[in-house]
């Protein structure tokens, strides 16, 4: 049987206004070295043998990526460079050779460093459209309606939804043909609206948080000692 060629896209090419600081989050440093570096070194042990990571970057970044590449002997993948929206950045990747060849796609945010062995095989395991990792929410959820007041919504019956992602690639490339919408912020919601909704919930893993906000740093450090 021939083996599945896998395309891995790694996002990374947002500013991270909510993180305040000087840089882009994905680009501070985690522990001894950039964000970036643990995510895509995670993704290369985990993500299967013969695998291709595409690294989103936006294309102001790149002298620094450069930079801090060779300060940290660190061989980066093939990079393309990111546009407005998460979704033009992943567009731009689906672009590339390795994702237009694959069998199987992956999205994963660059910002999301503790990715797991464990996590990577149950995403991985592809079977409909594609695989989704979730995680039940914690905080109790409330509704804001129209007029500025607000409801309590069922958080029981909602799931806070990660990455990585994992599609067929020919629905994934077939999905990013269709045009925007500001309503996808993930690429699970991409491929709902070209009606590949056979999306498979699996454990997402609660360790595995977005650094959004600078204590974000220190938490994903706890994790990943
Ligand atoms: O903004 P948010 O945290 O939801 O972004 C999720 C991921 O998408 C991040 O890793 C970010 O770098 C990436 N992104 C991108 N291009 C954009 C916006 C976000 O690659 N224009």
């Amino acid at each position: 049987m021939n083996q599945q060629r896998i395309c891995h896209i790694i996002v990374a090419a947002g500013s991270g206004s909510r993180f305040g600081a000087r840089l882009p989050k994905q680009y501070c440093l985690l522990g001894n070295r950039p964000v970036l570096m643990e995510t895509i070194d995670r993704m290369r042990r985990y993500g299967g043998d013969g695998a291709e990571i595409v690294l989103v970057i936006s294309a102001d970044m790149r002298h620094l990526w450069d930079d801090m590449c060779e300060q940290h002997k660190f061989v980066t993948p093939t990079i393309v460079y990111g546009g407005a929206t998460r979704w033009e950045s992943v567009r731009n990747a689906i672009a590339t050779t390795a994702a237009q060849s694959a069998d199987v796609i992956t999205v994963h945010d660059g910002a999301r460093p503790i990715i797991t062995r464990q996590l990577m095989d149950r995403v991985m395991a592809v079977d409909g459209d594609g695989c989704i990792p979730v995680v039940e929410v914690t905080d109790s959820l409330r509704r804001i309606l129209p007029d500025g007041r607000s409801e309590a919504a069922d958080r029981s019956v909602m799931r806070a939804v990660q990455t990585p992602q994992a599609f067929r690639g020919d629905m994934l490339r077939h999905a990013y043909t269709l045009p925007y919408s500001p309503a996808f912020t993930d690429d699970a919601s991409v491929m709902e609206a070209a009606g590949h909704n056979a999306l498979r919930l699996v454990d997402g893993d609660p360790c595995n948080i977005k650094i959004t906000r600078p204590g974000d740093i220190e938490i994903a450090l706890m994790h990943m000692r």
